[in-house]
């Protein structure tokens, strides 16, 4: 069923890293980016060498150690940039250099103070460029979410011509909706006469919450590369959670998708980054979230433990998450009651478990959450006669 292969970019060590307070040494970019390989993605975006000395001695290291994944730095389109781009991924067994420029008339006019034939031209030239470098070369059209659609295609055909391997369609801002980034893959797609000799790809910021479902659009309509980050770390709200389209691709087979991530490292992987990035994952994050496999109410709880199906979608370990867990709050019910004492060792019957239950709220609407601790000291004064297990 599965028969396009979508390639995942990932991007965590290069706009992943511009966040504040995730800034990482060399030896951890180094760590990361083989944990990165290791989790089967297809492109490593390992920094932007021109940014800095520490920059480019990264992307120079990671290229060095880098076997299988493509080793990708970042440039404006500027010479200089590429230059020092091309030196930095000397050593990658398969570099590629993602060069670009702002393309909608914002970005063309108040940061580049220039008109879109100049644009234009400037794409074209760093393209080729680039291209005298390396053979796998990225073009990426700044700010694409909010650019003219006719001139967007235009700026494509002619980055194509020039030797692009690779079209990034970003959507910098985070500003579009589900359907008009799937429409806008799908107007290139139909509209650029040479578009078959590129892949497209899918850059999507969450400043709306909308970064996975418009990657999602635009895979469905034709894109076939994702850049993401893990845990979607990024720029302002942040960029693709590789984990989550890795997920929706897999759970939903009839969009006749693959990656080639091995599910079962997205939880390792999302803790390492979030301890050496220090940047916390939320609690009810997707995929990895502490809580992303935790049952609290009581109807859930009775459905989860009747059969775990009802409600999750995915198995902890498929994802390599712990496995899932009950959480007692004054929100469960006798069901997961029950079935924590039988956990811990006793054997109540019914009528054991009602006495308890009512002890049980009372602790629960004082504490948080009931612990295996509490649960033993309620069982010892409801139930004397019970030995402690
Ligand atoms: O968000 C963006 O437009 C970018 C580009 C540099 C690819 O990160
Ligand atoms: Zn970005």
């Amino acid at each position: 069923m599965a028969q396009h292969k979508i390639f995942i970019f990932d991007t965590t060590l290069r706009d992943g890293e511009q966040v504040p307070g995730c800034k990482l040494n060399a030896g951890e970019k180094i760590e990361l980016a083989l944990a990165l390989e290791n989790l089967g993605v297809d492109i490593i975006e390992a920094g932007f060498p021109v940014s800095s000395p520490g920059d480019f001695e990264s992307v120079e290291n990671i290229s060095k150690v880098i076997k299988n994944a493509t080793v990708c730095g970042l440039t404006r389109a500027i010479k200089k940039d590429i230059e020092v781009a091309a030196a930095a991924l000397k050593k990658a067994k398969r570099p590629r250099i993602h060069t670009g420029i702002g393309v909608s008339d914002l970005h063309i006019k108040t940061k580049f103070n220039s008109n879109r034939d100049e644009i234009l031209e400037r794409a074209v030239e760093a393209v080729t460029y680039a291209r005298t470098f390396v053979d796998d070369v990225e073009f990426y059209g700044e700010d694409a979410g909010r650019a003219d659609l006719e001139f967007l295609a235009r700026v494509v055909e002619a980055v194509i011509k020039a030797g692009a391997t690779v079209v990034n369609i970003p959507d910098t801002t985070g500003y579009c909706l589900p359907h008009q980034y799937g429409e806008k893959i799908a107007y290139l797609i139909n509209n650029v006469p040479n578009v078959d000799k590129a892949i497209l790809s899918c850059h999507c910021h969450n400043d709306l919450g909308l970064a996975t479902a418009n990657s999602i659009a635009g895979v469905m309509n034709g894109a076939r590369q994702i850049e993401c980050t893990i845990n979607g770390l990024g720029e302002r709200a942040g960029n693709t959670s590789l984990e989550e389209v890795v997920m929706i691709i897999k759970q939903h087979e009839s969009l006749g998708l693959y990656t080639d991530i091995k599910a079962d490292q997205l939880n390792p992987i999302s803790r390492l980054v979030a301890d050496t990035m220090r940047m916390p994952v939320q609690p009810n994050k997707a995929i990895v979230g502490s809580n992303a496999f935790a049952h609290s109410s009581g109807i859930h709880q009775d459905g989860f433990l009747k059969n775990a199906e009802n409600y999750e979608i995915i198995r902890p370990e498929e994802v390599g998450a712990d496995s899932s867990k009950i959480v007692l709050t004054a929100r469960s019910g006798r069901a997961a009651l029950a079935h924590r004492f039988q956990k811990l060792g006793y054997n109540f019957d019914r009528d054991g478990i009602d006495k308890l239950y009512q002890a049980f709220l009372k602790v629960a609407d004082v504490k948080k959450e009931v612990g295996d601790e509490d649960l033993k000291a309620l069982a010892a004064n409801n139930h004397p006669e019970v030995a402690i297990a």
